[in-house]
């Protein structure tokens, strides 16, 4: 049975969704499933762009068939080569032989590192700017190097302006039928994925994505079509101003994510009396995580949201307690720039919490350490003022 839709003349989503698997890349949680999305052209020439991953490779083949309706399929446009993309390339150009793949050098070489199969009588190697009619269609290609590997292409159909954005705006989430971002509660359902998934996946190459996003023609866009998640025709400065924000490092809201980590309760109840102390001095809707039960990946998601962070730690093996140090690491990783810190460290018998964390804020570009201070197990009355302050400081600093 063939689960397909005509999203525009000629042009039919013939993507997949998998609720079964736990963690993308084996890392990511993703209760609410995931699209592959694949589009189909079927005009003078039939063209497909890119393919899906493996686990819905079944539905996948039976979709581009129906679709195909017995007809050849001329290109196959490999705009991804990371393997949740391009793990039926095989199977396809084995199905169609005379298939020509359209990809770059970038695309080509890393397609030899993954796969034995010979696709050299296949290949059609495209530049910058390069052009292939279907007919009425045109796809005009647009080199997206890190954004989110470095052969990623862009692909833009010129005569209506659909723009095929490989891993850019997509989000985790299947699609329930709903595949297009007008026809679902977006803000509700899927923005605070798209933003985990922008944060963690492509987070680190903002610098790349609005290179990419310098050589679009932006305002003639009418519909975007990621690989992951719904389908754009309305509504499409919106997302495009999600991606300004995240990609220049921009928090999208004054507010305070607060990350802990907690052997016995006593760092948490330092935070939690901070958390009052914050909500007292006007700060609004509070995030806070206890780092040993929140998914990293979440917590990610709130700092690029939020313009404020604090991270609480005890010391561990006279090092930071591995939850904090996880979320900073990958932070930095993910090259965060541009948030206030305030920091607290707990100690018993030898205080390292407190300098790590700020030695690993200082380290990230435009963050700065507001206030930090360190406690002795529990915190005493005697510190009470000290926490105020810390509550005064990014109170202040969030205004
Ligand atoms: Fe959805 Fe970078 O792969």
């Amino acid at each position: 049975m063939q689960i397909i839709q005509e999203i525009s003349p000629s042009l039919y989503w013939v993507g997949a969704s998998d609720r079964r698997l736990e963690r993308f890349e084996n890392l990511f949680p993703i209760p609410a499933g995931i699209s592959y999305n694949s589009y189909l052209f079927t005009d003078t020439k039939t063209a497909l762009l890119d393919t899906v991953d493996s686990s819905v490779t079944q539905q996948f083949l039976e979709n581009v068939r129906q679709a195909l309706g017995g007809r050849p399929l001329d290109y196959l446009v490999v705009n991804h080569m990371e393997p949740d993309h391009c793990a039926n390339i095989e199977a396809l150009v084995r199905l169609y032989p005379d298939v020509q793949v359209v990809g770059n050098k970038k695309t080509f070489l890393l397609f030899s590192q993954f796969y034995e199969m010979d696709i050299e009588q296949n290949k059609l190697l495209v530049k910058e700017g390069d052009e292939i009619s279907l007919g009425v269609h045109t796809l005009k290609f647009f080199f997206a190097p890190m954004v989110h590997w470095p052969e990623v292409m862009l692909t833009c159909e010129t005569s209506k302006g659909i723009l095929f954005s490989a891993d850019a705006f997509g989000t985790f989430g299947a699609l329930n039928g709903n595949i297009f971002a007008d026809q679902v509660e977006y803000e509700r359902h899927f923005l605070g994925e798209t933003r985990r998934y922008y944060a963690n996946i492509i987070g680190k190459f903002g610098t790349q994505v609005q290179a990419a996003f310098a050589k679009l023609p932006i305002d003639s866009i009418t519909m975007i079509c990621p690989l992951h998640g719904p389908i754009w025709r309305e509504n499409i400065p919106f997302i495009f101003e999600k991606y300004r924000l995240w990609s220049t490092y921009t928090p999208e809201r004054r507010g305070v994510v607060i990350a802990y980590a907690s052997m016995y309760g006593n760092t948490e109840a330092a935070v939690n009396k901070l958390a009052l102390l914050l909500a007292q001095r006007g700060v609004r809707d509070i995030r806070m995580f206890d780092l040993s039960r929140t998914h990293i990946s979440e917590v990610v998601g709130e700092v690029w949201e939020n313009s404020h962070l604090v991270v609480a730690s005890p010391t561990y093996n006279m090092h930071l307690y591995s939850g904090a140090a996880n979320l900073l690491d990958d932070l930095s990783a993910l090259g965060l720039r541009n948030r206030k810190v305030a920091i607290i460290g707990n100690h018993s018998w030898a205080s390292a919490a407190q300098k790590s964390m700020e030695e690993r804020v200082c380290s990230m570009k435009d963050c700065q350490v507001i206030a930090s201070m360190d406690i002795k197990s529990t915190l005493k009355d005697e510190q009470l003022g000290e926490l105020e302050a810390l509550a005064d400081a990014i109170a202040h600093s969030v205004e």
